[in-house]
């Protein structure tokens, strides 16, 4: 790894790896607190699943000299901001902007920068929540404050992205027009798909609501029947034998 230059050896770039590691878990640690806690509250999930990883050495180096700067351990730390990266798949659109604020929320997270690929798609067709954090790891002499790239996207739009990514791979990035029109084709049919879907969802709770209040009601009438039930005994016994002898 010599690329690092002489004052930087591989014990440097292993320490990177380490506090990167590191602010991954924590933030995937926190984001499945969360979600459990968020099962407990409303009995409902709202991450579907999480997948992490730390960009390669190649990748970052391509991405430094694609920005025409040097390959250092400061310019990857100051200018790469995915050096590790999460990605946050739920199920509905609605989800997505329920993580970010509890994300947002937490103390020790800073919110560096939001980029909503939601509200605004890229040309591409791509949609996805991005958010660039810090979060503190705590080393035995010093707190690093690490940059995380948080993607947050529903399955649907993680099925089509992941594909798109494929296909740009596979043409290097200058795919054929009538292929890239029907992608931004599909992405519209992902996002009826994804409004459909929460629509769905929306109904099923409310019917469940209803038929929940129902079940209540229910229970509510057979307890007064049975209170009124043995009012009307006593009142029959007390009619039978008024001295209660
Ligand atoms: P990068 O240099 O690619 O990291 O982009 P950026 O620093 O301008 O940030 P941006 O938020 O645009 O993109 C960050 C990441 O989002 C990328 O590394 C991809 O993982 C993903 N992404 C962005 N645009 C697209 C797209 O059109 N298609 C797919 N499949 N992924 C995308
Ligand atoms: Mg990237």
């Amino acid at each position: 790894m010599e690329w690092f230059g002489d004052n930087d050896g591989v014990e440097t770039w292993q320490e990177v790896v380490l506090v990167y590691t590191a602010a991954l878990r924590q933030i995937e640690t926190k984001m499945e607190i969360l979600n459990e806690e968020f099962q407990h509250v409303h009995q409902y999930n709202p991450i579907e699943h999480i997948k992490s990883r730390i960009k390669t050495p190649e990748s970052i180096v391509k991405k430094l000299k694609r920005h025409g700067l040097e390959s250092s351990i400061e310019n990857m730390v100051n200018h790469v901001n995915d050096i590790a990266g999460i990605r946050i798949i739920c199920s509905f659109t609605s989800d997505i902007y329920r993580i970010a604020d509890m994300i947002e929320k937490q103390k020790d997270i800073q919110v560096l920068t939001v980029k909503d690929y939601i509200m605004f798609p890229k040309t591409s067709g791509y949609k996805s929540y991005h958010m660039i954090v810090t979060v503190p790891v705590y080393l035995s002499d010093k707190t690093v404050d690490t940059k995380v790239e948080i993607q947050i996207r529903t399955v649907a739009m993680d099925f089509w992205a992941s594909l798109e990514h494929k296909i740009h791979y596979k043409f290097e990035g200058d795919a054929p027009e009538h292929i890239r029109q029907e992608l931004v084709d599909c992405a519209h049919l992902v996002s009826d798909l994804d409004e459909k879907m929460l629509q769905l969802n929306d109904e099923i709770l409310e019917l469940s609501h209803i038929q929940e209040l129902e079940r209540e009601a229910q229970e509510a009438k057979e307890r007064q029947e049975r209170i009124d039930e043995i009012e009307r005994r006593k009142q029959e016994q007390q009619a039978a034998d008024p001295a209660g002898a």
